[in-house]
């Protein structure tokens, strides 16, 4: 008999069993498809006033055979949570995935959240497993992304060119920092994360815009801090010293092999300069500067996206997966 149970983030063995599954999970995709232990046994308990998750186990007897999680967002789009199921490859087709979402579903339904969203990976163009599961439970497909993975070599390979390609338009600054923005910009940085969900397109996905004031930008930096995450950022001042853009390549000191990209908006006001890609090569020399053992750089973003599909495809990005954005609305 599989019981489905909650698990407490800070009980450390039942974190682990929980990470195995997932870990043997998702070990058929390429790239880094799971956080390193070291990762989320410290990310995973960690307070955050910003997002609530909640664990949940399927253990037959004393073996965990599926792993569940729940994230919703605390300070904006209250209807909305995720939703991520995952079976042990020795035990699918068992009904123990159906179980997990439908029991992150009451969770998510018993905080008052009408819009589950999820994720299924895919390899490039193709079908599998988690779309089938997905239709199964009843999820649309809200938005077709490309998850891109770019190394080293590569990049290294066109850098110059690259760099003589999108240099820094006149008048324009750009400068880079380790996660904590500069107090003189933090205000201005803040409105330009203000239209992050509207410029970034989204598909179906239901999401709405958040105001960041100072406070929450620099709670949100002390909580990457001490999970021991480098958001290593570039941030481009227009003539008169606004945020007109930024970029950022995420690294975390559990894994310094393996970098990702956050977040990349250049304000509409500014666009059309090649402020992007200058802000990604910023972005990227940081990081190679940073970890010398760094091997390769992932991203993801919408197949619609063309302007920053051009942009990743200039730095050497290639495609590895389809992701799929699933929506369904309880
Ligand atoms: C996707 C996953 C969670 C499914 O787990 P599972 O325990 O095998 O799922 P279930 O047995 O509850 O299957 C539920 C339904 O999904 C569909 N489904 C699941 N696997 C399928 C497959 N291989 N082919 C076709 N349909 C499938 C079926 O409709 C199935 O119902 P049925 O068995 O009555 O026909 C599991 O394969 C997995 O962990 N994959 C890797 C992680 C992942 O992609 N998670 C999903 C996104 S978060």
């Amino acid at each position: 008999m599989v019981d489905i149970e909650q698990i407490n983030p800070r009980n450390q063995a039942a974190l682990r069993a929980w990470w195995e599954v997932g870990h043997a999970a998702t070990a058929y995709r390429p790239g880094k498809p799971w956080p390193v232990w070291e990762q989320s046994r410290v990310a995973l308990p960690a307070d955050n006033p910003e997002r609530g998750i909640t664990l949940i186990g399927a253990i037959d007897g004393r073996e965990m055979v599926g792993a569940g999680l729940l994230t919703r967002t605390l300070r904006d789009n209250l209807h909305s949570a995720m939703a991520f199921a995952y079976t042990r490859p020795d035990r699918v087709r068992e009904g123990i995935g159906r179980r997990l979402v439908e029991e992150l579903e009451v969770v998510a339904a018993g905080d008052g959240r009408t819009t589950v969203q999820s994720e299924a990976y895919l390899p490039p163009g193709g079908s599998g497993v988690p779309e089938a599961f997905a239709a199964a439970m009843g999820y649309d497909v809200a938005s077709r992304e490309s998850i891109k993975e770019l190394t080293l070599g590569d990049y290294l390979a066109r850098r110059e060119a690259l760099a003589a390609e999108a240099p820094v338009p006149d008048g324009y600054r750009v400068i880079t920092y380790d996660t904590v923005c500069p107090e003189e910009h933090l205000e201005s940085f803040g409105r330009l994360l203000g239209m992050l969900m509207t410029e970034v397109p989204l598909g179906e996905l239901d999401l709405e815009d958040s105001e960041w004031g100072p406070e929450r930008i620099r709670d949100a930096e002390q909580r990457q801090v001490a999970i021991g995450r480098h958001v290593q950022t570039a941030m481009a001042l227009a003539p008169d010293g606004s945020v007109a853009g930024v970029s950022d390549v995420r690294v975390d000191d559990s894994d310094p092999t393996y970098g990702q990209v956050g977040i990349t908006l250049v304000d509409p006001v500014h666009r059309g300069r090649r402020l992007g890609l200058a802000l990604k090569v910023a972005t990227h020399d940081l990081a190679v500067a940073a970890y010398p053992e760094l091997v390769s750089v992932d991203t993801s973003n919408a197949e619609v996206n063309t302007w920053m599909n051009a942009v990743n495809d200039a730095l050497g990005y290639r495609t590895i997966e389809t992701l799929l954005e699933l929506q369904k609305k309880l």
